[in-house]
């Protein structure tokens, strides 16, 4: 018979009483150290004390009113972020796939209100992720999600990553804009090259075209800038973003420009929960702790340590691991034996991690990691690489 929850997850059979700081504690009796954070999402570790304080204080208080009112906590969280980014106005929602289909709708209206209501297509490439709703499917473009789910939504072509010459013959006269993770999280960390944002950014000034920039897995501090597109120094026209943000609150927003935001006038996009007070309080909480001075110099400062540590498991177990990828705090070790394997060797060191394609090991670890806690999570990389490495005699 079917469980009552619907059987769309494989779900290990672990589950968690609690969780304080960089530890989880699971009903089994025995404590992980979290270098998965839920998927990037505990930003600020398990019950952080501002985090869990700012949330209680306000459910006390309002949790939800609808947008049919002001919300003031939704205005001072937007305020913040307007102050800290390239953004000129916020819409949140409440996942990072809402804030793509919230990202392509802004696109496709500002084209529409510009005079190029043919401009509907969005660029979009190899390996992308950006969700689970059917545009977003679609944008990403991997067969195995859009298996079943009927007639792809149109608007999207894939052209392979890093690649802007292929992204130069794609757009034709009805290319609105071009969307793309500044580093691909669930397809491996597969990151961009600065030289290719770049190129982005020029081509999309030169066609006329907006860049959109999904950052619902890189952003909110995970690289040691606020949002991962910095690093390339280029300013773009809208960014995604969720996870990280509300810090395990579900929330979500939609960065842009004012020459975009201008066009979502009333009645033309909504939600029933986006921005609601409770949810902005939880945002406000989380920005406010990453925006302390130095914390995210800190994060650049550990993540980079973190890189080498995770270059020496490397070498010390080459016969497990081939290479380190990502920046800052959005690691990956693309193994030789298969990536699921080695999770599992892990979890048996205590060590929560997460698959991600191309045989990548996944670290995704709350941004509050010190260097302490990452020398911990690789000195039981070390221990689970050499018990596979002794299992397959090497
Ligand atoms: C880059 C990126 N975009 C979008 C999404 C979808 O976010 P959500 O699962 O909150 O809808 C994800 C989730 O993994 C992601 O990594």
């Amino acid at each position: 018979m079917i469980s009552s929850v619907m059987p769309n997850y494989k779900r290990l059979d672990l589950a968690f009483e609690h969780g304080e700081g960089l530890w989880l504690t699971g009903t089994d009796g025995r404590r992980y150290l979290d270098f998965g954070a839920g998927i990037a999402v505990s930003s600020l570790g398990h019950s952080h004390p501002a985090l869990v304080q700012a949330i209680t204080e306000q459910a006390k208080k309002l949790i939800h009113v609808s947008n049919l009112y002001q919300v003031p906590q939704a205005t001072a969280l937007a305020d913040l972020l307007v102050a800290n980014s390239f953004a000129d106005s916020v819409l949140f929602c409440n996942s990072g796939a809402e804030a793509n289909e919230g990202l392509i709708k802004l696109i496709r209206r500002a084209q529409y209100k510009n005079g190029h209501p043919e401009r509907t297509r969005i660029i979009c490439f190899h390996n992308a992720f950006h969700g689970r709703t059917l545009a977003t499917i679609s944008a990403t473009g991997n067969h195995a999600y859009l298996e079943g789910f009927g007639t792809p939504v149109d608007g999207f072509d894939h052209v392979p990553f890093n690649d802007i010459e292929a992204v130069r013959a794609a757009v034709n006269d009805k290319t609105a804009g071009i969307l793309l993770e500044p580093i691909q999280g669930e397809s491996g960390i597969r990151t961009a090259a600065p030289e290719f944002l770049q190129a982005l950014r020029a081509l999309c000034d030169e066609k006329g075209l907006y860049l959109g920039i999904d950052e619902v897995q890189s952003g909110m501090g995970r690289t040691g800038t606020l949002f991962a597109f910095e690093h390339a120094g280029i300013t773009p026209d809208v960014v995604s973003s969720a996870k990280g943000i509300g810090g395990g609150f579900p929330l979500g927003a939609v960065l842009a420009r004012e020459a975009l935001a201008q066009h979502l006038t009333p009645g033309t996009h909504g939600t029933t929960y986006g921005g609601n007070p409770l949810a902005c309080t939880a945002g406000l909480a989380v920005i406010t702790e990453i925006l302390r001075p130095g914390f995210l110099d800190n994060v650049q400062k550990t993540g980079e340590v973190f890189g080498q540590m995770l270059q020496r498991c490397v070498e010390d177990a080459p016969t497990v691991f081939e290479e380190v990828r990502g920046v800052g705090l959005m690691r990956g070790l693309r193994c030789r034996l298969p990536a699921g394997t080695v999770l599992e060797a892990a979890m048996a060191e205590g060590l929560l991690a997460i698959g991600a394609g191309d045989n990548v090991l996944r670290f995704v670890p709350p941004l509050i990691a010190t260097e302490a806690d990452c020398q911990e999570a690789c000195n039981r990389i070390g221990r689970a690489a050499h018990a596979l490495a002794n299992r397959t005699g090497d």
